[in-house]
């Protein structure tokens, strides 16, 4: 297959079984690995998704700006999507930013601007909506506004979703979804309950998020949780909710790549570690599927290193066994 351009590679991801993590008398366990997207992870389609509406609705016009507040991902996304169709991206960040994040986002040519004001829990995301409202204003630009756009899970039902049951027909048992700004389980959830009508949907949120009611904390998994309880959540589509720890998503992203041998991020520990506990309560007839939002390559100085692990006191070897 040849392509015409990058923005063609978006999406259209594979779906593999889970062979040696899941228990054997348990379901079978498959995921959706959304790290071969081109920009690593699966906000390429939500970047594409919000530009090409954007478009459509006249909010871009051609070399117009565009501001947005993103950890990592998006903000990957978009300065991919941005430079390909011509716009100029602003990327409001914070100190937590992975350098490696910073550099990809800087090598797609796009502006980066640090925010240095943490809540009392070290979250920034109150800092960086602020900046960004201001960009918007002064320099007359385009705000995706992820948490509160509803085309970002509109990005996922026309893609994620219709992929996934494409590839199962109906025979499709739970989908085990990160939860971040809710555009990727609230897009899935829509498009898959419509054509499947018997799945259930389990949300998962990092411990120390607050979009599912629980207290805010200290937390390290990226993408995954929130601050603020975004637009996008629709509580009522998801029939169970679960919390993940730092530990455990990371314990569980270490033997990703270990004994499945894929290399993923945190969020993706965190829907595996999910994943693999709700399969063992399940008949092994069912089948349950993770989707698993971006590529580990991101992640050599801090998940994959002991020492970051141990400067955080993020202690993996207890949850390995619990699984
Ligand atoms: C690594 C990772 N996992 C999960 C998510 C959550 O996706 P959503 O924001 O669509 O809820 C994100 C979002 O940025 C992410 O970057």
């Amino acid at each position: 297959m040849i392509y015409d351009n990058v923005l063609q590679l978006i999406g259209n991801t594979p779906i593999v079984k889970l062979n040696y993590l899941p228990q054997p008398l348990g379901a079978q366990v498959f995921i959706k690995l959304e790290g071969l997207n081109p920009g690593g992870s699966m906000k390429d389609r939500t970047a594409l998704y919000i530009i090409s509406q954007a478009e459509e609705a006249g909010l871009l016009q051609p070399g117009g700006t565009i501001v947005e507040s993103s950890s990592g991902n998006l903000a990957i996304g978009l300065a991919l999507v941005a430079r390909q169709k011509g716009y100029k991206l602003i990327c409001v960040v914070d100190p937590k930013i992975s350098p490696v994040n910073l550099s990809i986002i800087q090598a797609y040519g796009a502006e980066t601007v640090m925010v240095e004001q943490a809540d009392e829990y070290g979250n920034f995301l109150r800092a960086r909506i602020d900046k960004v409202q201001a960009l918007v204003q002064q320099l007359g630009a385009f705000w995706p506004n992820q948490y509160n756009n509803p085309s970002n899970p509109e990005a996922h039902i026309q893609t994620t979703s219709r992929e996934i049951y494409e590839a199962f027909g109906k025979e499709l048992h739970w989908a085990v979804i990160p939860a971040g700004t809710c555009g990727l389980i609230t897009g899935c959830s829509l498009g898959l309950k419509e054509h499947i009508p018997q799945i259930k949907i389990m949300a998962v949120d990092a411990v120390g998020s607050v979009t599912f009611g629980m207290p805010p904390g200290v937390r390290y998994q990226i993408g995954i949780g929130s601050a603020i309880v975004p637009g996008n959540m629709r509580r009522h589509l998801y029939d169970e909710v679960t919390h993940v720890s730092d530990a455990e998503a990371f314990a569980t992203t270490r033997r990703l790549v270990k004994e499945e041998g894929l290399l993923v991020g945190g969020s993706a520990g965190a829907a595996v570690f999910a994943a693999l506990k709700l399969a063992e309560r399940l008949p092994a007839t069912e089948k349950v599927l993770a989707i698993l939002p971006d590529r580990g390559d991101r992640y050599y100085n801090t998940i994959f290193s002991d020492e970051w692990l141990e400067k955080n006191a993020i202690e993996l070897d207890k949850h390995t066994v619990k699984i």
